[in-house]
């Protein structure tokens, strides 16, 4: 029993995580929109961006530090593609895990060509000593290198060609406050609406050659937990069932038969989702609970319930943070078919 929950968590996590997966990489790559006319949804992002970029050109300034932060597969490595080929500039890549010390920071930052782009994604991730090299290379472009060791070491300021700063993170409370401010602009990117879903699975298909129906966009959009990234995930699974099945047209009772194979419920929950909500509510009386408890009882990671779960169903109000813990809501209930106690009981914990 704790084996097969186990294997189907493990798959589940796959397909439904916004989380990229090895097999996700060719695929993000073919579908990555590349300029903001392809870039479906978040157009409070896609304005301010387009303003920021129209004034640093005119000037022919550098553009300002950016940060970008939002659950997994929302776009934030993309938005820093489009935002290099709309400046028409380079962009570097890397990530706070692979900047292990100061002086693969220096490499990275001596090799950038005036307003070039460095890209960080994880940007929560950099060690101490890194952020101390950052901060006078995001103020002031200025390299401090500390030459030699003990009472004759000096100190040596290179100058750096200006260049922008694009991080990137899923945990911006984990972001130290020096670097928090030495961002120009900092974007939110929040799960996209039903529309614009159904827009990227239309883009996608179009993309991979998929021939689908009205019926089949809108029940794929309802399921990917508005994150691009599991749309193209499901549209690649339902291309696969449609090719063997049904002669490759994904119409709405295919994309349903695909999906109810792959145990994705109507509104995009899966199997560890339900058993979040059930955990809650069944063992701990609809809550507060502590994530790490959730999180045991279900043998998963609270940083996989954190990142991935639980924003989703925030979002849909299945789910209430307290200071005390998760709270499930009625509308939880509900969806799971069970009787919501009384007001007052669920009151009084609060
Ligand atoms: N607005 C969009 N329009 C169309 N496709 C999109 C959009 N945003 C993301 N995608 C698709 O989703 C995939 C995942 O996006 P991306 O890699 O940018 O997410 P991310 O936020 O960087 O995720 P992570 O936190 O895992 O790094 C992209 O390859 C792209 O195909
Ligand atoms: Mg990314």
């Amino acid at each position: 029993m704790e084996r097969g929950y186990a294997i189907i968590g493990h798959r589940m996590e796959r397909i439904l995580s916004g989380k990229p997966s090895p097999e996700d990489l060719p695929l993000d790559t073919t579908l990555r929109p590349k300029r903001f006319a392809d870039f479906v949804g978040q157009e409070k992002i896609k304005d301010n961006l387009r303003i920021a970029i129209a004034a640093a050109r005119g000037r022919g300034e550098t553009l300002d530090h950016i940060l970008f932060y939002g659950p997994p597969g929302l776009g934030k490595t993309t938005l820093a593609y489009v935002v290099a080929s709309e400046m028409g500039v380079n962009i570097r890549i890397t990530s706070g895990p692979a900047i292990e010390r100061p002086g693969d920071l220096a490499a990275i930052l001596t090799n950038l060509k005036e307003n070039h782009i460095l890209f960080i994604d994880e940007v929560h991730r950099l060690s101490r000593a890194v952020e101390e090299v950052l901060y006078p290379a995001l103020e002031e472009f200025a390299l401090d290198l500390v030459i030699g060791k003990g009472p004759g070491a000096r100190s040596l300021r290179l100058k750096l060609p200006p260049f922008t700063l694009i991080g990137a993170t899923t945990r911006y409370a984990h972001l130290s406050p020096p670097l928090r401010d030495r961002f120009g602009a900092v974007y939110r990117l929040d799960f996209y609406d039903v529309p614009a879903m159904e827009a990227i699975v239309r883009r996608s298909a179009g993309i991979l050659k998929v021939e689908v129906q009205d019926g089949g966009v809108v029940e794929i959009a309802r399921r990917a937990r508005g994150t691009p990234r599991v749309a193209n995930r499901l549209l690649k699974r339902v291309r696969d069932y449609a090719q063997v099945r049904a002669e490759g047209v994904i119409t709405e009772p295919v994309a349903q038969e695909a999906l109810a194979r792959l145990e994705v419920d109507p509104i995009g929950l899966d199997e560890i989702d339900h058993r979040v909500l059930r955990v809650i509510i069944e063992k701990f009386g609809g809550g507060p609970v502590g994530l790490e408890t959730i999180a045991a009882a279900i043998s998963e990671e609270p940083d996989t319930i954190m990142d991935v779960y639980e924003p989703f169903l925030l979002q849909l109000g299945f789910l209430e943070r307290t200071p005390r813990g998760r709270v499930a809501t009625r509308s939880a209930y509900e969806h799971l078919g069970l009787p919501y106690p009384k007001e007052t009981a669920q009151g009084s914990l609060w």
